[in-house]
């Protein structure tokens, strides 16, 4: 079968598509056969060897898959092959075949198709993990959503409406506000031309917003804290702009502002039952269509290293899907 390899941490360049063995299913572990493989920002630092967590080589990356049951091992209950289903094996995924331990896949839903189902568990996990378990978001209160256009950020605009907030989602260019406008924003900002904190506090009147979702971090970080009202939440979620914030903290200790850091992968390991709750959660808003992923770009497996290029290169909107058959 063949899989997307990095042999050695570097630009995505430096992958290759090869033909390996198929994977075959240990004890609790299920081999499914990839039809959708979705990619989120921490495989392309996973590749140049920039994540905390660092496979030993040679690996293939891809956190999430969606696709069939090829194999079951032993152990493994209530799974068979042909089941439609989704997959979070971490790495792997980019791959015609992968390996998934079983408490690790769920069933695919009958009215989701295979790259909706690959796009929805890191982003949409991660953004309801955030706003609901670490920012407690309440309906009525105002969310100021930075990177909002992609892959976490578009997730946190849709379920910041679902929970009842008001969404102002900032983004750097007129395309990607446009999206987030279509995915009910209720107000946009251009941080690429307009002043982040100014623009933020006049459209809460000077009051602030009340929680702010970071995935972007850099200088960006600072002006939404200062644009963060009484009491007002930041989660810490990400640093796709390649830059950690130094914060003074004189801007928490005036109104009582909270930092809050999120990592969702540590929370599913620390409370695998409040991410069971949260997944049913998920697609209980995708049966009611509050929630949809944004797949707005499909590759084949032999052009995934330019996928993983074009969201290094901030092209990418919503979520990008690897599709290891075409
Ligand atoms: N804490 C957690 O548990 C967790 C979970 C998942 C992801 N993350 C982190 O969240 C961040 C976003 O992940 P993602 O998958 O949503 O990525 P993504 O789809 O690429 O979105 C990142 C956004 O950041 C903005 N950005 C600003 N400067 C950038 C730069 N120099 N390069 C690339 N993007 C830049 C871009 O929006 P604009 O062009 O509009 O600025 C882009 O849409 C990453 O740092 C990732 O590691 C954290």
């Amino acid at each position: 079968m063949k899989a997307l390899l990095c042999a050695e941490y570097g630009p995505p360049q430096n992958l290759t598509v090869q033909d390996v063995p198929s994977p075959k299913a240990g004890p609790g572990q299920v081999v499914v056969d990839v039809k959708a493989a979705a990619l989120n920002f921490p495989d392309a630092l996973m590749v140049q060897g920039l994540y905390q967590v660092k496979p030993p080589l040679p690996f293939t990356p891809g956190a999430e898959v969606a696709g069939l049951v090829k194999a079951v091992g032993d152990g493994v209950q209530g799974l068979k092959a042909g089941d439609r289903v989704i997959g979070f094996p971490g790495t792997g995924g980019f791959a015609e075949e992968c390996v998934v331990a079983a408490e690790k896949i769920m069933p695919l839903p009958e009215n989701m198709d295979f790259a909706t189902g690959a796009a929805l568990v890191l982003t949409y996990g991660t953004s309801l993990h955030a706003l609901q378990d670490c920012g407690r978001l309440q309906p009525g209160e105002t969310l100021l959503v930075l990177g909002a256009a992609g892959g976490v950020g578009a997730a946190a605009v849709e379920i910041g409406k679902a929970m009842g907030a008001r969404v102002i989602a900032a983004a750097s260019s007129e395309d990607k506000l446009a999206l987030c406008r279509r995915l009910g924003a209720d107000e946009t900002i251009d941080y690429a031309t307009e002043d982040l904190r100014k623009r933020t506090l006049a459209l809460t009147g000077e009051k602030g917003v009340d929680v702010v979702y970071d995935p972007v971090g850099g200088s960006y970080t600072e002006s939404a804290l200062r644009a963060m009202a009484w009491r007002g939440r930041l989660l810490v979620v990400g640093f796709a702009a390649g830059e950690i914030p130094k914060i003074p903290l004189n801007l928490a200790l005036l109104k009582e502002r909270q930092l809050l850091g999120v990592y969702w992968g540590d929370s599913v390991r620390q409370d695998p039952r409040g991410h069971v709750r949260n997944m049913k959660q998920l697609m209980a808003w995708f049966a009611e269509k509050k929630i949809n992923p944004v797949v707005s770009e499909q590759f084949p497996l032999a052009r995934a290293s330019e996928a993983i290029q074009r969201l290094l290169d901030r092209k990418v909107k919503g979520k990008v899907v690897i599709l290891p058959e075409a």
